[in-house]
């Protein structure tokens, strides 16, 4: 018999960032992560699946046939299958899109994997829906398809990667924060400034596996594990400018180790640079709420508290819209679920 079943997932931006992957295994961080849910900026995805001896997939994208995208799907479902009996015995017609534009920098590939990793995860009907469990198997499905599309099932911040201070956090599939966040740093937004709205000049794939002959790699690693116990800290605390010290010098960091790699390669553009330098004069000037942190790109997400609105749609149209292409920025939300929607 045929089953249907359509999915909302969200997009994510990472506060602490994944970037190299540990020998062995399909997605194993070499360090863990922490992100949040970008709800406004999504993947929908209707997912077919009819009984068949043999995994086959038909592909379209807003209803139109993809068949492009088809073996990069199908190599993720066929990750899927040694862990999933119903993905075996099944043949699936998936349809997908985002409500925002390709080659923006935002992460179409975890709100996609998560998408389809949610579908996969109702289909198979092995937990309940809306269940802890649930969602983790869609996480440990979602990592096999893109490692950071583990952590966009979660509406909480959400944290992949083994650490000691994250209790059941592992390798495998991300885990919600289950901590207080303070009142200061709830009801977020983030502003997608986009400096470049071309193709990638290296994939995120081939930036990871630079990490393997890394100078730099195992401090970075360290760095890494140790940002993610300060930060669940400041997240509790309240301790904004921490927290925002933290996010910057996260960002930075992940480019300088793309600038480090042998061989060397950049991804911010001018554009990036300067945005940077007016977000710095302005905190000074007004000392408001406000950091920036960048993805494996030039766009710069613009991180700040929702109270302060006002003060930054000023900001990002007296001085930022310049550095942007087209004029074009997108905001969100942070948090929000992903949703069922039939
Ligand atoms: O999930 P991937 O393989 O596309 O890697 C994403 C890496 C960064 O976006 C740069 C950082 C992160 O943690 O999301």
């Amino acid at each position: 018999m045929q089953k249907v079943v359509k999915y909302r997932c969200p997009s994510n931006i990472a506060l602490v960032k994944y970037w190299g992957k540990k020998e062995g295994g399909i997605q194993i961080p070499a360090n863990a992560s922490i992100s949040w849910s970008l709800s406004d900026l999504f993947a929908e995805t209707t997912m077919i699946a009819t009984p068949s001896n043999q995994t086959q997939l038909e592909f379209k994208y807003d209803g139109n046939a993809k068949p492009s995208f088809e073996p990069k799907i199908l190599d993720f479902l066929n990750r899927i299958a040694p862990f999933s009996d119903f993905v075996k015995q099944h043949s699936f017609e998936v349809d997908t899109m985002n409500n925002f534009p390709h080659g923006t920098g935002i992460a179409s590939s975890a709100a996609g994997f998560g998408a389809l990793a949610l579908c996969i995860a109702d289909l198979e009907g092995k937990f309940e829906v809306g269940s802890d469990e649930f969602y983790q198997r869609a996480s440990f499905f979602a990592r096999l398809g893109s490692g950071s599309a583990c952590r966009s099932v979660y509406s909480e911040p959400a944290i992949w990667g083994e650490h000691s201070e994250v209790e059941n956090s592992s390798d495998l599939f991300a885990v919600p924060f289950e901590g207080q966040i303070h009142e200061s740093l709830k009801n977020w937004k983030d502003c997608v400034l986009i400096v470049d709205d071309g193709e990638k000049k290296v994939s995120s794939t081939a930036g990871h596996s630079l990490l393997k002959n890394h100078p730099y790699a195992e401090a970075r690693f360290k760095q890494a594990q140790k940002n993610i116990g300060n930060i669940l800290q400041f997240m509790q605390n309240g301790n904004v400018s921490d927290f925002i010290a933290l996010v910057e010098s996260e960002a930075l960091q992940l480019h300088s180790m793309m600038m480090s790699s042998i061989p060397y390669f950049t991804l911010i553009r001018p554009g990036t640079l300067a945005i940077l330098e007016e977000i710095w004069t302005f905190r000074e000037e007004t000392n408001l709420p406000i950091a920036f942190t960048l993805d494996a790109g030039a766009n710069v997400h613009l991180l700040y508290s929702s109270e302060i609105e006002e003060q930054v749609t000023n900001f990002i149209h007296t001085k930022l819209l310049v550095y942007c292409k087209k004029g074009l920025y997108l905001c969100s939300s942070i948090g929000g679920n992903p949703l069922k929607l039939s």
